[in-house]
């Protein structure tokens, strides 16, 4: 998959999207209302509009893909750049004219432009009617009814404690074969760049009875992936004590369920069941996990691991409490532990607050050190309110930080090629996800380095493991043969 961040392409081979989005499926049930809602920003916002659809499930609504029959229109929205909020405010605009035609259609922002902006938004963008906050969507049926009275509405409170951890996610775009699972909310963390701390609040974990219950209750549906997902996974903590007490005894001995231990548990869901998670700080991954995810075939041999800048100062500045040395030994823990064949990737960030040429050079030269298999790479954007934005003058040129994000674009290009070369002649098991992009003749499905494969379908079907054979690679893709057995 590709987006265009700017005017500049951007290798995306993973799950993750930035400024994509995504669009409720049709169910179709006559007389009910309808629910439609596009979801824009991360995994954790997809994941969070099949909460909100679950929500109003229960109160009679039905999701629908065409907003020109929708009664609710929600927009779950992202902040992390300017452009995130831009494209959500043109949005707006263009929705303007459904409700012109429609003027009982009620239009929602959800998620953390929502958060950032309060009742501000209401004021801003006249045709909005609702606005709720990531922690606030079990109020969303109160919050309908009040703006079925002519009223609007907002709720923006954030929470220390809610997870949704009842709550069965309606499956929104769904292939059957993989899905997320939310195991935390929020972030502790405070990188100067960043907006999330504010928009999703502290962080808490999930209680991990309810992870396991939904990772088996996927698998009993035909599900073959489920990828774990947090701001920073590997602070996953949950004490039994805190939370249950009851429960304390179906923890083998421990009283804190860490990410190893929730890892090892969601593996033995099923050995059929593969398992990913997004996202890891350097600075909290441990050798547990290193080595639970060595010990489990079905946990994936991949890792996000964000480094944002390779220079130290920099990284200082980012207040990412770790400096590139740090980050290096990490990568070379990963290496020892898990070997080379694990594929790592990372989120890049060009041209922040007084990064020079020589800085920016050290980005280039960490990537030629680990050799990523994918990244997402930015330009900085500055976000009101962060710690940047209060310490630091946005002091880079526009011309200078998109011309330094194009050098870490094509460097990673040429990485991500050569990674991908090395996979040719080699046999790969890949999980099918349905036909291939470009042809129904062809199948895609990933190897658990999260390489895509696309190859002729023969007898195979979406769902099941096959081994496959690459013959060649472009940046992004394997192109392979099953290898019958
Ligand atoms: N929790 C994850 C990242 C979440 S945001 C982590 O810690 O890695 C996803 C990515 O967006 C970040 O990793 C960062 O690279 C990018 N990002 C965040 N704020 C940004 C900003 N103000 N400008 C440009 N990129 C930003
Ligand atoms: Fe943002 Fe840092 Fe938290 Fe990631 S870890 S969400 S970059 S504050
Ligand atoms: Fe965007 Fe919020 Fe995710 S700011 S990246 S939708 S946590």
């Amino acid at each position: 998959m590709k987006e265009i961040i700017g005017d500049i392409d951007i290798i995306d081979n993973t799950q993750e999207s930035c400024e994509v989005v995504n669009i409720t499926k049709e169910e179709n049930n006559i007389g009910q209302k309808k629910l439609y809602i596009e979801s824009y920003g991360c995994q954790m916002n997809f994941s969070d509009s099949e909460i909100v659809s679950s929500i109003l499930k229960k109160e009679g609504y039905t999701t629908t893909s065409s907003i020109e029959e929708a009664d609710v229109t929600f927009l779950n929205t992202c902040s992390i750049r300017e452009k995130a909020e831009t494209t959500v405010r043109n949005r707006l605009s263009e929705i303007n004219q459904y409700k012109k035609k429609n003027p009982e259609l009620v239009i929602g922002v959800l998620g953390c432009m929502a958060e950032r902006l309060k009742s501000k938004l209401l004021e801003e963008e006249k045709i909005v009617d609702l606005v709720v906050g990531p922690d606030a969507y079990r109020e969303l049926p109160n919050m309908l009814d009040e703006v079925s009275t002519g009223q609007k509405a907002v709720n923006t409170f954030l929470s220390r404690e809610e997870t949704y951890d009842d709550i069965t996610p309606v499956r929104l775009n769904s292939n059957g074969v993989t899905a997320f699972i939310s195991i935390m909310r929020g972030c502790d963390n405070m990188c100067s760049f960043c907006v999330v701390p504010f928009t999703r609040g502290r962080e808490r974990s999930r209680d991990p009875f309810s992870v396991v219950k939904e990772a088996q209750d996927l698998f009993d549906k035909g599900y073959r992936e489920v990828t774990l997902l947090g701001q920073n996974v590997d602070s996953y903590k949950w004490s039994a004590e805190q939370n249950n007490k009851a429960r304390l005894e179906k923890i083998e001995s421990t009283e804190i369920v860490n990410f190893a231990n929730l890892l090892e548990m969601v593996a033995k869901v099923s050995p059929l069941l593969r398992v990913r998670f997004a996202t890891s700080h350097p600075k909290d991954i441990t050798d547990d996990v290193l080595y639970t995810m060595k010990k489990y075939d079905n946990l994936c041999k991949y890792i996000h691991f964000p480094a944002q800048s390779g220079n130290s100062r920099i990284l200082e500045r980012m207040n990412r409490t770790y400096d590139r040395e740090w980050y290096i030994s990490k990568i070379d823990r990963i290496k020892e532990i898990l070997g080379d064949e694990c594929a790592i990737s990372s989120d890049m960030i060009s041209g922040f607050c007084g990064e020079t040429e020589e800085e920016h050079k050290d980005t280039l030269s960490l990537m030629e050190y680990v050799k990523y298999d994918y990244s997402y790479m930015f330009f900085y954007s500055e976000r009101p309110g962060t710690l940047a934005e209060k310490k630091y003058e946005d002091d880079i040129p526009m011309e200078v930080k998109k011309r330094r994000l194009t050098e870490v674009i094509n460097l990673q290009r040429e990485l991500s090629i050569a990674r991908n070369q090395r996979t040719i002649g080699k046999t790969y098991k890949v999980l099918i996800e349905g036909f291939s992009k470009r042809s129904k003749s062809q199948l895609q499905g990933r190897t658990t380095c999260n390489r895509v494969a696309v190859f002729d379908a023969g007898n195979h079907k979406k769902g099941e493991y096959v081994n496959v054979v690459v013959n060649d690679v472009t940046t992004g893709t394997l192109l392979a043969s099953a290898v019958d057995n």
